[in-house]
């Protein structure tokens, strides 16, 4: 592996091509770790941000969530794309979802889903979670001997579940598909609908259109699924906005779709690659906890998420001015040489795994417990069955710099 300069090292998290090369990724990170873990980032068409690059900086950020806030650059994306969304919302139709809010208006939004994600509602889901899964294991075995992975099949999964959570028709899951992959794999050319940000905004209206027909018919008819706590949720007493309300839609469709397809696809390619790791777990089905944890650490789906300085303060010592980004780099805090033991081995009982795959603090993922079950009875169905797999050709890394992951994973496979 090459070294890069720092200068590149740091630019490099500001280009989506990066994250589709996993060893010029990792490279500049660990460069980055190492020389200069709060790194300024002048890379356009962004705006410049602080990278940060070690686990304990991250964690800390994410605690201080009244120094360091949501509101109002929550993710990467370009100067352009930055000033669309903002001019959508004051026109009152953009997209501010939990990730978008600070407390402690986050804290009563989020409170309107939470129940829907906590350990009884999981136990309720499980049946119809392991279904699925059995579902989509037979189905592998039907197209098989060879299949994409992604586009076969741990995509549908996922998205089967989330639907399924909300209470959606089956005849829509088609159209949800490509309106959630048409969001999240935004920089990557297989997957725009077009290239301006006014047609990726295109995107974003067709996800309200669709979903404040469905709060319309949730309000007039409320029925026992997730849907219906969104479209009838209060903050305060008053019911949410139009704008929070669909924003909630779309974060629960697009945050439980793509992240777990990432984590499955990775997951695989990784037992795959690592056959001694396959068979232990295989031959040991109590290690599949440890095993869905390092799968999560090991694909980090997403990849950033960012926070502004309220007021002026500092990191690791270095000056950060009020008003000032900071990037979350999640993919190097789960590589970081301080918290894991040889972090670039995959070890399916590494135990403890202290991953920030999906996030910490008041933001930690309100679906986590939702992605382990759907992974833990994915894996649980497939491996038992599982006769031999191999790759039928090189698997392919989307190029984005938020959630991202395989976009393709062509296997060869044998199964009962
Ligand atoms: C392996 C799969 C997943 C990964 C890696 C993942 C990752 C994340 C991350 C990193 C965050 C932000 C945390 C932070 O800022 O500290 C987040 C938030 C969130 N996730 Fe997930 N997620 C996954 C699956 C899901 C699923 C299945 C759902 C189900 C609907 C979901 C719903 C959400 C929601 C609603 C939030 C916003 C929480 C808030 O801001 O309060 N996620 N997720």
């Amino acid at each position: 592996m090459s070294t890069p300069t720092m200068d590149d090292a740091a630019k490099v998290l500001a280009d989506p091509t990066a994250y589709a090369d996993d060893q010029r990724l990792h490279a500049a990170l660990r460069h980055l770790r190492a020389h200069n873990p709060v790194a300024l980032v002048d890379n356009p068409p962004y705006r410049p941000f602080w990278a940060i690059t070690k686990h304990e900086d991250i964690m800390a950020i994410e605690r201080a969530n009244d120094l360091f806030l949501s509101e109002p650059r929550p993710l990467l994306s370009t100067a352009q794309a930055d000033d669309l969304a903002k001019a959508q919302l004051e026109a009152g139709m953009g997209l501010r979802t939990l990730i978008h809010m600070d407390d402690p208006h986050h804290r009563k939004v989020r409170a309107i889903g939470a129940d829907w994600f906590r350990p009884k509602a999981m136990r309720d889901l499980k049946v119809r979670v392991d279904e699925l899964a059995k579902r989509y294991v037979d189905r592998m075995r039907d197209i098989g001997p060879e299949c994409d992975f992604v586009t076969e099949i741990a995509v549908n999964f996922p998205l089967y579940v989330i639907m399924s959570l909300l209470g959606l028709p089956e005849e829509d899951f088609g159209r949800m598909h490509s309106l959630t992959q048409e969001m999240f794999g935004g920089d990557d050319d297989e997957y725009k609908r077009g290239t301006t940000p006014e047609e990726q905004m295109a995107v974003l209206l067709d996800f309200f259109s669709y979903f404040s027909a469905l709060t319309a018919s949730r309000r007039a008819n409320p029925t026992d699924d997730l849907a219906s706590a969104i479209a009838n949720g209060t903050v305060d007493g008053e019911p949410l906005s139009d704008v929070d309300t669909a924003s909630y839609y779309v974060i629960v469709a697009s945050a439980g779709h793509d992240t777990t397809k990432d984590a499955i696809s990775g997951g695989l390619l990784a037992l795959i690659e690592n056959p001694g790791e396959m068979q232990r777990l295989k031959d040991d089905p109590g290690l599949m906890g440890t095993a869905v944890e390092e799968m999560i650490r090991w694909s980090t789906p997403v990849k950033e998420f960012m926070r502004t300085a309220a007021e002026d303060t500092t990191v690791r010592g270095v000056p950060i001015a009020k008003g000032e980004s900071v990037y979350l780099a999640y993919v190097s805090a789960n590589r970081d040489e301080d918290i894991f033991d040889e972090p670039f081995r995959f070890d399916v009982g590494r135990d403890p795994n202290k991953h920030l795959s999906f996030g910490y603090g008041v933001h930690f993922c309100l679906g986590a417990a939702l992605a382990r079950m759907e992974m833990n009875s994915l894996f649980t169905e497939l491996l038992p069955r599982l006769e031999s797999i191999e790759l039928a050709g090189p698997p392919e890394l989307s190029a984005t710099t938020f959630v991202g992951g395989l976009k393709h994973l062509p296997i060869r496979y044998q199964l009962r």
